[in-house]
């Protein structure tokens, strides 16, 4: 569920009308609703009552790549949500937002050893390692910082998640985690470095999944090898099941399983594990808690529909050039009838292509369209290709809004480029 309705003809956010941002702030612009985040994580921590251990419920750990705005991060943290990052710039945001350090995780394949030690210092939660090649390192920088590092290894349980291939991290041939047969002997190895002390294990098989099948599956064998760990005299104190529950994005799909669902499933599967529960959700937070909002700026004629032109683009919203994702695209003001159109954005290139042959509120040139479900993976992932500087970002609450990310000035982009004086000598010859 989210906060975005059409009342009175006009889509609003929360109590704001899109059109009061757009006119204030220009578009395209991202418009996230507080409420919105904070109901999702409310939902979330519902489905996983029960999960508790020795009175601590399940950490909640962000996935910061999802959306790393600092506002966004600000609501969570005001939640007591932990955070869930993959780089040194993501430990900071979620630190500037004031999560505290002993809620972070810190995942990914390939951290740096200055990463290691600005969250060594920092004092995080768990170090998520993808290798023993990471474990080695890691216990180099701890050693000499004289600190321990709590660690846990992400474990590549080899299950196939069923979705698209880009987003699937869980089968033996993707790069991340470390091969489930060999998992014994990494976590033996592991325990004799100094600096390190095991923690426990992590998974997470991809993203955007619509079937707990897999999951429930993979967690299936998490739990024995959590055995086979303490039978071998690890003391094993947290499994972390990463994040991937899919959201609705298409209206004629089915809806992907509810979080309760996911509870449902996961209580069964950890039954008995006496480990504190980490779980990293990221699009379920989010996705639907924002909007990519653009301006027609004309529509012209196609050979089978007409192209609808916006200002927003591939550089913008990447997820459908990347991945073919769906996003409903909505008239922010709709007239009640609808067509069949294209809608694309102004880069030169075929992918910069929102839908085609999309049955959709008939728009025209300076009308405003809504993309749905753009509060995850979308600003993040922004470029400024074809010298289109950064969208701006505003946070509705309510009746209140502001902009949480100034647009990008083009002269900021200009200027970030520099011109050593030997490239204008070089004019002078031939
Ligand atoms: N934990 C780890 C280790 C991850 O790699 C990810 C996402 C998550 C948690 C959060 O997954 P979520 O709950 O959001 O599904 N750019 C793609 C999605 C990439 C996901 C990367 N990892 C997209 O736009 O669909």
């Amino acid at each position: 569920m989210d906060h975005f309705e059409i009342r009175d003809g006009a889509m609003h956010a929360e109590q704001v009308p899109l059109a009061a941002i757009a006119d204030t702030v220009g578009t395209p612009v991202y418009v996230y609703s507080a409420a919105t985040i904070r109901r999702h994580v409310r939902v979330f921590r519902d489905a996983l009552a029960g999960l508790e251990q020795d009175g601590l419920p399940p950490l909640v750990a962000f996935a910061v790549k999802a959306n790393p705005n600092a506002a966004v991060l600000s609501v969570l943290a005001g939640l007591g949500c932990g955070a869930d990052v993959v780089s040194g710039g993501e430990l900071r945001r979620a630190l500037a937002a004031g999560i505290p350090a002993e809620r972070i995780v810190f995942s990914g394949v390939g951290k740096t050893a200055d990463e290691m030690a600005l969250a060594l210092q920092h004092g995080i939660g768990q170090f998520n390692l993808e290798s023993e090649e990471e474990a080695v390192t890691l216990s180099a920088v701890a050693s000499r910082l004289a600190l321990t590092a709590r660690v846990a290894f992400r474990v590549n349980p080899d299950v196939d998640a069923g979705t698209h291939a880009k987003i699937s991290t869980g089968r033996s041939e993707n790069k991340f985690g470390i091969a489930y047969d060999l998992a014994p002997e990494a976590f033996a190895r592991a325990a004799a470095l100094p600096g390190l002390t095991i923690e426990g294990v992590a998974v997470h098989i991809g993203s955007q999944l619509t079937d707990l099948g897999p999951l429930e599956t993979a967690f299936g064998r998490i739990g024995t090898l959590i055995a086979a760990l303490r039978a071998a005299g690890h003391a094993i104190r947290t499994a972390d099941l990463g994040g991937g529950l899919g959201i609705p994005y298409e209206p004629s799909k089915p809806i992907p399983p509810s979080p309760a669902a996911y509870g449902e499933m996961v209580r069964r599967a950890t039954k008995g594990w006496a480990v504190r529960l980490i779980f990293e959700p990221g699009r379920l937070i989010v996705g639907n808690a924002g909007v990519l909002l653009a301006s027609v700026i004309r529509v012209k004629p196609g050979s089978a529909s007409p192209f609808v032109v916006v200002d927003a683009a591939m550089n913008d919203l990447m997820r459908p050039a990347l991945y073919d994702a769906w996003h409903d695209i909505r008239a922010t003001a709709p007239r009640g009838d609808r067509f069949v159109a294209n809608v694309v954005g102004p880069v030169c290139e075929t992918g910069d292509t929102f839908a085609m042959h999309r049955e959709m509120d008939r728009v025209a040139a300076g009308d405003r369209v809504a993309f749905m479900t753009a509060g995850a993976y979308a600003a993040t992932m922004a470029s400024t290709y074809n010298s289109r500087a950064l969208t701006p970002e505003v946070m509705v609450s309510g009746s209140k809004w502001s902009i949480v990310r100034a647009r990008q000035p083009i002269e900021a982009l200009i200027a970030g480029d520099s011109v050593p004086d030997w490239v204008h000598d070089l004019a002078e010859g031939e």
